[in-house]
């Protein structure tokens, strides 16, 4: 449930990713607070006062100022965006370090203020770092979501978007497992407008059944790459992704979105294991996982990916 009538969100981290976000969420109109949050608080304020210029425009009010780990205190969703971005030869899980002493410092004050809400987790290694927070914070798993896939299958979706000639939202398509290299899309459950993208294959053979679906695959978990070596990061993406995200929790919507969650005894995962599978989110986070059967390869696949997470989580102690 929210904890109090006005929606609030914190951004912890106002750089690229963090103030993305906050201009999202206040130009969609998602809540009605947003806190920042930044070691930096001279560069909260600068990214208040710029964000707020523009509420004029806005179809609704949201305020926006800045705050302390303390103020988290009653705050419906926690978006934790700080910690080291992966730069052009890196991986992900380069990061993992770093970041994992960043929330270190940063997820005890926020539980100290007595927040009980949703965290959003965006830093990388997302899935790692996820089950890092899960374990820190000890809130219940419905309430520690990492954004994961769900920027890796709007990805996919634009990439299938473009040789289907349809809108990517018709298109219903699941990248899984890490957000990373090792992600897999379980073809045998991508939709095009209600029709399985395996009979159009089979309808048009020189034309779609000709695709090389692990070279898409690959190309997809390329993406964010091709962000990074072009403008040496990417913001704007996993900004709607979290957001929409947001949206579905304060919103209550229940849209189902890939996100990294922790799941166990499903998905052929017997311990616990942030990953991204599809899952409803809202008023209380994850509130279910769509257990959808994938074919044997598909299965190997998704193993493989889980087994990737398995041994970075490892690295932590866990
Ligand atoms: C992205 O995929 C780098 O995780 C970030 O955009």
């Amino acid at each position: 449930m929210l904890v109090n009538k006005l929606r609030k969100v914190a951004v912890v981290g106002t750089g690229l990713v963090g103030s993305s976000t906050a201009f999202s969420l206040a130009n969609q109109c998602v809540c009605e607070e947003i806190i920042l949050i930044d070691i930096n608080k001279e560069r909260a304020f600068g990214e208040v006062l710029d964000i707020s210029h523009g509420v004029e425009y806005f179809s609704s009010r949201t305020q926006i100022k800045t705050g302390e780990y303390k103020d988290c205190e009653d705050v419906d969703v926690v978006v934790i965006t700080a910690g080291a971005p992966p730069r052009a030869g890196q991986t992900r899980l380069d990061t993992l370090e770093m970041s994992a002493k960043v929330v270190e410092s940063i997820i005890n004050p926020i539980m100290d203020s007595g927040f009980n809400g949703i965290f959003v987790m965006i830093s990388n290694p997302v899935d790692i770092i996820t089950y890092h927070v899960w374990k820190l914070s000890g809130l219940p798993r419905n309430k520690v979501i990492g954004t994961g896939t769900s920027l890796d299958s709007a990805r996919l979706k634009s990439l299938l978007s473009e040789q289907l000639g349809v809108d990517p939202r018709s298109i219903q398509a699941y990248s899984m497992g890490e957000h990373g290299d090792s992600q897999m899309v379980p073809w045998s459950h991508v939709y095009v407008g209600g029709k399985p993208f395996s009979k159009i294959r089979e309808e048009n053979p020189d034309t779609y059944g000709a695709l090389d679906l692990d070279a898409l695959v690959l190309k997809t978990a390329n993406l964010g790459w091709d962000v990074v070596n072009r403008k040496g990061t990417t913001y704007y993406g996993i900004a709607s992704a979290a957001v929409g995200i947001i949206k579905s929790i304060l919103h209550n919507e229940k849209r189902v979105i890939p996100v990294s969650t922790i799941i166990e005894g499903v998905y052929n995962q017997d311990k616990p294991i942030a990953i991204s599978v599809p899952a409803i989110i809202g008023i209380d986070g994850v509130e279910d996982v769509v257990v959808i059967d994938m074919t044997k390869e598909e299965e190997e696949k998704f193993d493989k990916s889980a087994k990737v997470i398995r041994d970075y989580i490892s690295k932590l102690g866990y």
